[in-house]
């Protein structure tokens, strides 16, 4: 077992994101990032898994391509965009494939800016909250939202102020949120929102 997989925030995130992922399924990597969280999808859903991953930047895709052919990972196609269109990608993607595929069982957002890239090029409060609303039209009954969120810099506070009132005001008898912080790491660590669709 990883000895980080319950102290680092993201893969925590991934461990809850996991859970509601068997063989064969199809999730969306929102922000797929270096694609780490790619990778672990992909890696769950297996052979006959499929995986849509999207990103705004170019780099981005390109370091999750090459994350994915380095583990001779070939379930996943990518899309270079807004998560702002994932409702319209995701219709897009799923008529270009030969099987028909089910609805997602996760959508995973893991927010903020690229690791290592541009600290400009970060999901946007508004943005976010459209995408959302999306990604929870569009997965299945018992599926998963996970959000990553990173209240250490401005945007990323209000976004995560702008996300929790958004789930606390979702129909209880439609969804179940739930958000844990970590009290004793960093100032400001990453904290996890996670909303699952009944
Ligand atoms: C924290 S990183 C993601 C890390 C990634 N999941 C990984 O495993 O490496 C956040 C990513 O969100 C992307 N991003 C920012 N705004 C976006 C948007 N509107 N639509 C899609 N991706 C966006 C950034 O380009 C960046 O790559």
């Amino acid at each position: 077992m990883d000895e980080n997989l319950l102290t680092q925030t993201v893969s925590v995130a991934m461990t809850i994101t996991r859970s509601y992922l068997r063989d064969g399924d199809t999730a969306i990597d929102a922000t797929c990032g270096n694609g780490h969280d790619t990778l672990a999808l992909a890696q769950v859903v297996g052979r006959s898994g499929r995986i849509l991953a999207i990103d705004l930047q170019k780099d981005a895709i390109d370091a999750s391509r090459q994350r994915l052919a380095a583990h001779q990972i070939e379930n996943t196609d990518f899309v270079c965009g807004s998560f702002v269109q994932l409702e319209t990608y995701w219709r897009a993607w799923t008529e270009t494939l030969v099987e028909a595929v089910s609805e997602p069982k996760a959508v995973v957002f893991n927010l903020g800016y690229l690791p290592g890239g541009k600290k400009n090029i970060t999901t946007k409060t508004e943005d976010t909250l459209f995408a959302v609303q999306q990604a929870l039209s569009v997965i299945a009954h018992g599926g998963i939202v996970t959000l990553v969120l990173y209240p250490g810099h401005e945007e990323g506070a209000r976004e995560r102020e702008a996300l929790l009132e958004f789930a606390a005001q979702l129909p209880a008898s439609q969804f179940h949120a739930a958000y844990v912080k970590f009290p004793n790491q960093k100032k400001n660590p990453p904290e996890i929102l996670w909303i699952t669709k009944k």
